[in-house]
């Protein structure tokens, strides 16, 4: 009688019960022609010599094939393969190999090339620019908050529905809005961090069809959103207090005349992704006119809103927005960390509906947990007196790395910079080419952005900034990473 040649990977360590195993190396063995259709197996005493095993767990392994429909029984003859077997044939011919990799013709419908996502944490001086100094988060405080959320579960909201947020949490950030942004009589959406608020929002207001309107430098994880709705960006001029709102006038314009119209505005008006400028209110002003007589929405991504050093941060835009057009993102990424992901939309209520309908299609809600832990540590008040500890730390670093680059400014290695009133970054001009300064640190174990990465039109580079954070850094590390930044690298 025929044998087989049965590959068993791992028979003592396995996971899978062992019927389970020799039945899928008979099915293996089957798909790889082995036997054929209609042709006897070896006996149940004949493979259990062969594997080493009893008689009836190899009658288990054939029970399974005969239940997969792999094989049939015969009374007093034995088991063979079924005629019509559960694949098409010409997986029969094709051999398995289960070690490399298949070219299965994906139809891919949507662009998945890759995103050139650095993982700057993986380098030793770090000067990403949105980054928190993780190290300084209070773990084991929050972690009492985590265990209450297990010890005292709130049943009804860890089940299906309630997709907006955990209501306590809603609460919580619909009080803090009020409080510390001005913001009031909004609908309170909670999401997986910022990128689920924008992807929703792409899904729902753009098409092929339309444009969004956004700084000519920006956040282009968010423009990824936008155009995957297969929607175009527009580039607006900007200058040292961001966005021109001519220059939006006149985009809005020449894209009505190509059919391919401005429905959405992007903007970062507190701190300008990524040079940190904020957006004086003649201009907020200005532009929310423009939006409201060409009935655009606008997108308000307010991601460091606590981190303003100078004074009292301006109110967001969605604090003053008569219309109800403005759509305000925030996020947990900074004032705890990104891995979170816990953000917030804040909505007019006419808005709300299709963002909760079209969020249970993703991924029904939000971690509870998660959401119920942060709710209790925002009620305690530790989640601000973090804020107010972290604040004054990132101020420190923020004129530490000031007068450092004072000195590389006397060096002439820096041409300008401004210390910016908030944010957690610096938009640095030096005096060589931003892009070559960028490529040498990642060499010399450095991370850090340059201009180009920013831009929308990348053939507007004028190639000479670089953005430093300083907030996830400590003094010393961003004394020793300019030192090698600047004096090893531009010697
Ligand atoms: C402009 C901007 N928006 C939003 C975010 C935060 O995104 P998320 O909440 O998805 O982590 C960041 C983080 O770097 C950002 O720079």
């Amino acid at each position: 009688m025929k044998t087989l040649n049965l590959t068993i990977e791992n028979l003592e360590h396995r996971k899978t019960k062992k019927y389970l195993a020799i039945s899928q190396a008979i099915r293996d063995a089957i798909k790889q022609g082995q036997v054929k259709t209609l042709e006897q197996l070896p006996s149940a005493r004949q493979l259990a010599n062969q594997l080493n095993t009893n008689r009836h767990t190899i009658m288990a392994a054939f029970n399974e094939l005969i239940a997969q429909g792999w094989i049939i029984s015969k009374e007093r003859q034995g088991y063979f393969v079924a005629n019509d077997l559960p694949v098409n044939s010409s997986q029969l011919t094709t051999p398995i190999n289960t070690n490399s990799p298949t070219d299965f013709p994906w139809r891919f419908t949507k662009n998945t090339d890759p995103v050139p996502i650095q993982t700057a944490s993986n380098y030793r001086f770090n000067f990403a620019g949105g980054t928190p100094d993780i190290n300084l988060f209070p773990f084991n405080e929050f972690k009492s908050y985590i265990n209450d959320a297990f010890n005292r579960p709130n049943i009804n909201e860890l089940n299906y529905g309630n997709t907006a947020g955990f209501s306590p949490l809603i609460e919580q950030v619909n009080e803090y809005l009020r409080r510390i942004r001005a913001i009031k009589n909004r609908e309170i959406v909670i999401t997986n961090g910022s990128q689920e608020a924008l992807y929703i929002l792409s899904q729902i207001l753009l098409s092929p069809h339309s444009s969004v309107a956004t700084e000519a430098m920006g956040y282009s994880p968010a423009w990824r959103s936008f155009t995957s709705s297969g929607a175009a960006m527009v580039s607006i001029e900007q200058d040292e207090h961001g966005m021109i709102p001519l220059a939006l006038e006149t985009a809005i314009k020449k894209q009505l005349t190509i059919n391919k119209p401005i429905t959405l505005i992007y903007l970062t008006p507190l701190h300008q992704y990524p040079t940190t400028v904020t957006l004086p209110v003649n201009r907020r002003h200005a532009i929310y006119r423009i939006a409201s007589h060409y009935k655009i929405a606008i997108i308000e991504d307010d991601y460091d809103h606590e981190y303003h050093y100078k004074c009292q941060p301006l109110a967001p835009m969605a604090s003053d927005d008569p219309n109800g057009l403005v759509i305000y993102l925030s996020t947990f990424s900074k004032v705890m960390f990104p891995g979170a992901r816990i953000g917030f939309m804040a909505l007019d209520s006419t808005l709300c509906n299709a963002v909760v309908n079209y969020k249970t299609i993703i991924n029904h809600k939000v971690s509870v947990p998660m959401q119920d832990a942060i709710s209790r540590w925002m009620k305690s008040g530790d989640f601000e007196r973090y804020l107010r500890k972290t604040t004054k730390i990132y101020q420190q670093r923020r004129d530490f790395m000031a007068q450092q680059l004072n000195y590389y400014k006397q060096q002439k290695i820096v041409k300008s910079f401004t210390i910016p009133d908030g944010g957690m970054a610096m938009w640095v001009e030096i005096n060589s080419s931003a892009q070559q300064l960028a490529e040498r640190a990642l060499n010399n174990d450095i991370f850090i952005q340059q201009e180009s990465q920013f831009l929308v039109d990348k053939t507007k580079s004028s190639d000479r900034f670089i953005r430093l954070g300083f907030a996830g850094m400590s003094a010393s590390d961003i004394e020793l990473g300019l030192q090698r930044l600047f004096k090893k690298i531009n010697a």
